[in-house]
């Protein structure tokens, strides 16, 4: 049903058209709304717009539910891999044989980074976070392809492969050059997670161990975090797309949005906390009750999330994920037992309940990047190699959308009405 609704505004009625999504969700389409009343809608933070209609991800926070282009999270953390979801998302069918494969051949022959771009790694130094050398160097290599530019709609794949191929060859060597490492080059033998995992671990002349449960526990974060609907990030790579700056200007746009500890930066968040947690001794009723009373703005991070308000189904198949990973490696964290003490506190307390907080995504899978040796500033840069996908193909919707304007949202205004300009003399 594609139908109407009347709203009385200043005691005027008037007529909207309602949108209905295919899960049954209704939007009312407020295009019009300005022309015909002079009024715009006020929402900060965005909690009731529909930004776009789109047909990659859907998910209904009330119930828990997450799935990619039809297809339900947990059935595709269990029968997918990474590339085959990226290629979901982007194409949106699983690819056949035939199509996997001219997916991955292109992931592999873009792997490579120009050697010139190995020497603007020297110009940061040491102490800079891999989320800025992230961001500025997914937008100097777009320098490198100055086809990017004006690129046409034939194109897109190899653009996308090389994004998304390259996007981990610049984590790796942002890892090896802030810990004054040599960079070690993908292999083309390898498949995705296993370079990642190679050219972070590796040194020359000893390839590093590539345990496959290392490999797929990787490979299920990276398909976890591939999309995720309408996020900070991900709307701030459809904004900068609406403006038609190019696919790496939209993406490196993005990396920037995720950095955030409010958005993918709580991975690094949570981690620190349950450090600190650790380190003065606590069993994490002291911080909790901190959190609670607001005394020193603190979150219970990895806490929370704007849509779900149930549980986040990403988080129940990390959690236990993380619990199989440190089984199969033979390790123990106290970071872990903080954790569930902290969630078990947490889902019983009537501030969190009341408030319908509940882990998300990364409440666990810090512990287990931590557990397969991935420094904790390299947790978010992770979380973007993950996303990039879903960003390819929210780029790629906004491209492909013939009816697409530029994003350009308006305001109200509280700040001074008209006034003279007093010279200096005159100002008290
Ligand atoms: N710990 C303690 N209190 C919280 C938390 C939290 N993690 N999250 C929200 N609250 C409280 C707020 O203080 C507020 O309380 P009040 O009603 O007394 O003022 C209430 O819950 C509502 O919070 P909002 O900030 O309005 O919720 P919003 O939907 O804007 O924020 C967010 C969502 C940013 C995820 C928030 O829950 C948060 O900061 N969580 C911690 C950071 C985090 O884990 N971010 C990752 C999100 S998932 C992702 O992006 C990958």
């Amino acid at each position: 049903m594609n139908g109407t609704v009347e709203l009385i505004i200043d005691g005027k009625p008037i007529t909207l058209p309602t949108f209905l999504g295919t899960e049954g969700e209704v939007g009312i389409d407020i295009a019009t709304l300005r022309s015909k009343t002079g009024a715009i809608t006020l929402d900060p933070g965005y909690g009731n717009t529909g930004a776009c209609k789109s047909a990659i991800t859907f998910i209904d926070g009330e119930k828990g539910i997450l799935q990619y282009r039809g297809y339900d999270i947990a059935e595709l953390a269990q029968k997918s891999t990474f590339i085959e979801t990226a290629y979901l998302l982007i194409y949106g069918e699983l690819p056949n044989a035939a199509q996997l494969a001219g997916f991955s051949g292109m992931l592999t022959e873009n792997e490579m980074l120009h050697e010139d771009m190995r020497h603007h790694f020297e110009g940061f130094p040491p102490s800079a976070h891999p989320m800025a050398i992230l961001s500025s160097m997914i937008n100097a290599a777009s320098s490198y392809h100055p086809n990017l530019i004006h690129a046409r709609e034939e194109h897109f794949p190899c653009h996308a492969a090389r994004l998304i191929s390259q996007v981990r060859t610049i984590a790796a060597f942002s890892y090896r050059k802030a810990h004054g490492l040599p960079s070690i080059y993908p292999k083309t033998t390898l498949k995705y997670t296993e370079n990642f995992l190679h050219m972070m671990f590796s040194y020359p002349g000893e390839d590093c161990e590539l345990k496959p449960e290392i490999v797929k526990a990787l490979d299920l974060i990276f398909l976890l975090h591939a999309d995720h609907e309408q996020n900070c990030s991900t709307s701030t790579v459809r904004m900068v797309a609406s403006s038609r700056a190019n696919l790496f200007a939209s993406a490196s746009a993005g990396v920037c949005a995720l950095w955030g500890p409010l958005h993918g930066g709580a991975n690094q968040a949570v981690l620190e906390m349950l450090e600190e947690i650790h380190k003065e001794g606590d069993d994490g009723t002291k911080f909790l009750n901190e959190v609670k009373n607001k005394t020193g703005n603190r979150r219970l991070m990895g806490f929370g999330h704007r849509v779900y308000k149930n549980f986040d189904p990403r988080a129940v198949i990390i959690k236990e994920q993380c619990d199989k990973v440190l089984g199969q490696l033979h390790k123990s964290d106290p970071l872990l037992d903080i954790a569930k003490k902290l969630e078990e506190i947490a889902l019983h307390d009537e501030y969190f309940v009341s408030r319908k907080l509940y882990p998300n995504v990364d409440f666990y899978s810090g512990i287990i990047m931590r557990a397969i040796g991935i420094p904790v500033d390299m947790f978010t840069v992770l979380f973007a190699i993950g996303r990039m996908p879903g960003w390819v193909a929210n780029f790629k919707e906004v491209m492909d959308d013939r009816d697409s304007r530029i994003s350009r949202p308006r305001q109200i205004y509280t700040g001074a009405t008209l006034r003279s300009y007093k010279p200096l003399a005159e100002r008290a």
